[in-house]
């Protein structure tokens, strides 16, 4: 039976939050589908909350170990090490190109705490007698005479037929392929057929949990899709899972038993403990001591949330919630919030699923040499955030709206107030009183409240997207205001009246400023500036007053400079 869930985030001062982004692979760089699937919402929630004056700590990193990597560093001819380390830092100089702020970005082969915690997370769970041992078939290349892990080895899906997926989950429909459920196998790395052979590995049987992870998902903030697809997983059983490895890049399993030799920890149990080891290593910066991790992990004053991409919902809302109720210390996560894939669509082309091989991608560090700035990017991916169903990022679209919405709307009517203020006015907020304002002056200063309102709701309820609209649909209501009042005629008649109007302009331009702060940082910051108002000192409530009268106005400022050359930010490419 669904119940429905709660909504929103109850968002009050000094409460404390844990907000995590997946941590990517580190064998590639970032693309426009990374920064939509989860960094870009889970960094739009962290400001938010910080100036709603909450106590935030956004964890994030890169995820080092598992095939993916191995693979990469065997096509390079590097070392697993040296890959990690490499996209570790591309990834770091991405999101900080884009004002993404991560309290820590670690590396989980790097970060000194997350071996001791994955391998005592691991003891536990065995000590409890969760993790049992078990002969399984394996893929076996019998010319390279090795076991070939998940990624080394494609064939059918058992589920769906598609041709092509990799031995861990199959990309077209979504379910777990558990080893030697692939139909006619192929080893990767010698081309020939793959042979089952047996080996002994840590088996977690997560239909144990069902119970637990039925009563989470019941209480968790979670979307509605995401909880239907998750409840959907249930009806074909939850199966008993291998948490160990025949690989020597990643954690090895510390058990005595010699079949644990040389075996290592499955990625995807290690990956998530990621979250609680870069906590550690963040409180042991910030608080030179990294047991106030609990602080985060095991308070009750602290609510946890994981920004995902729907590619990571059966680790997230099924075999985390397995874990963590297993191994029993830690507190589950209040909310599960699940973006669906990016599709991209270059002009000439079909639409199409993003792809590294196939050079059908918008790299994020080739984005910012176009030289749009972060915000575009944001504000795009923002517009067309996957928060329901899956969308289509256009190149020629984002070009479009560059220069209509932000441009021409948002540019545009910071530009030409306080142009008009310099011109009718000073470098100063005009003092009014109360006695000129008509209807339409007051009708237009309430408008203020109920956006501050709509768009705080929106944003407690994980709807991004339909926030920034709505602060965009203010932004169009201000230009309307300011075309009906035209102050530069009213400038010839009666001045006073150009000033009440340039008043709540100025007032509301501020505020939209504010409420910018979370989506557009740079361009928020800028706004700021030009009514010498710092933005680190800024609270969300800001966003609901009038500029003080007499209050510095700064020159007119170019937001967003026209870009004409640049008809096709990056094309399909190698
Ligand atoms: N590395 C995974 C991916 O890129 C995500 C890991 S999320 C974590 O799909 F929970 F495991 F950290
Ligand atoms: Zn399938």
């Amino acid at each position: 039976m669904t119940t429905s869930n709660q909504t929103r985030v109850n968002v009050s001062k000094g409460k404390k939050f844990l907000i995590t982004a997946g941590l990517p692979y580190s064998n590639g760089r970032l693309h426009v589908g990374h920064i939509a699937g989860a960094y870009l919402p889970a960094d739009i929630f962290s400001r938010y909350l910080r100036l709603s004056g909450a106590d935030v700590r956004a964890i994030c990193g890169s995820d080092d170990y598992g095939v993916a990597i191995m693979v990469t560093a065997d096509k390079e001819g590097k070392t697993p090490a040296e890959i990690a380390e490499y996209y570790n830092q591309s990834h770091k100089n991405a999101l900080a190109g884009l004002n993404i702020d991560f309290d820590i970005y670690s590396a989980t082969s790097r970060n000194p705490y997350h071996k001791p915690t994955t391998q005592e997370f691991f003891l536990t769970l065995s000590n409890k007698g969760y993790l049992k041992k078990g002969s399984t078939n394996q893929f076996y290349d019998p010319m390279k005479e090795m076991f070939l892990p998940d990624r080394y080895v494609k064939g059918r899906c058992q589920y769906c037929n598609s041709l092509d997926q990799n031995g861990d989950q199959c990309e077209h429909c979504g379910n777990l392929l558990d080893t030697n459920t692939l139909l006619d196998p192929v080893s990767t790395v010698s081309n020939s057929p793959a042979l089952v052979k047996s080996t002994a590995h840590w088996f977690f049987d997560l239909s144990i949990f069902e119970q637990n992870i039925r009563s989470w998902l019941d209480t968790a903030l979670i979307r509605p899709n995401t909880k239907s697809y998750v409840e959907g997983l249930f009806s074909t059983g939850l199966v008993t899972r291998a948490m160990t490895r025949d690989i020597n890049w990643g954690i090895p399993v510390p058990l005595e038993d010699p079949d644990a030799q040389n075996k290592v920890i499955y990625v995807w149990f290690d990956a998530p403990i990621g979250y609680i080891s870069n906590t550690k290593e963040l409180c042991s910066i910030q608080d030179s001591n990294p047991d106030t991790y609990t602080d985060w992990w095991k308070s009750s004053n602290c609510e946890i949330y994981h920004f995902i991409g729907e590619d990571n919902t059966i680790f997230h809302s099924i075999i985390w919630i397995a874990m963590l109720s297993a191994e029993g210390s830690f507190n589950l996560p209040n909310g599960v919030i699940v973006n669906s894939f990016l599709n991209i669509k270059f002009p000439t082309h079909d639409v199409e699923k993003i792809s590294k091989s196939r050079g059908s991608a918008i790299w994020i560090d080739e984005f910012l040499l176009l030289g749009y700035g972060p915000d575009a990017l944001r504000y795009y991916l923002t517009a067309i955030s996957p928060e329901q169903t899956r969308s289509i990022y256009k190149p020629d679209d984002l070009i479009t709206r560059y220069h209509s919405e932000l441009g021409n709307a948002l540019g545009n009517l910071v530009s030409r107030t306080l142009s008009m203020t310099q011109k009718y006015i000073g470098s100063y907020v005009p003092d009014i009183g109360d006695s000129y304002a008509n209807e339409q002056d007051l009708i237009f200063s309430q408008l203020t409240k109920k956006i501050h309102q709509e768009v705080t709701e929106l944003i407690e309820s994980f709807c991004f997207r339909q926030a920034q609209d709505r602060i965009f649909e203010f932004v169009r209501e201000c230009n309307k205001y300011l075309d009906n009042k035209a102050p530069w005629k009213t400038a010839k008649s009666d001045i006073s009246i150009t000033q009440v109007t340039l008043f709540y302009c100025l007032s509301a331009i501020k505020n939209i400023a504010v409420l910018l702060l979370p989506f557009l940082p740079t361009t928020a910051e800028k706004i700021l500036a030009q009514f010498q108002i710092d933005s680190k000192t800024v609270c969300w409530k800001d966003a609901l007053t009038d500029l003080s009268p007499l209050s510095y106005v700064g020159e007119p400022i170019i937001l967003f400079p026209r870009i004409e050359e640049k008809v096709e930010p990056l094309g399909p490419n190698k």
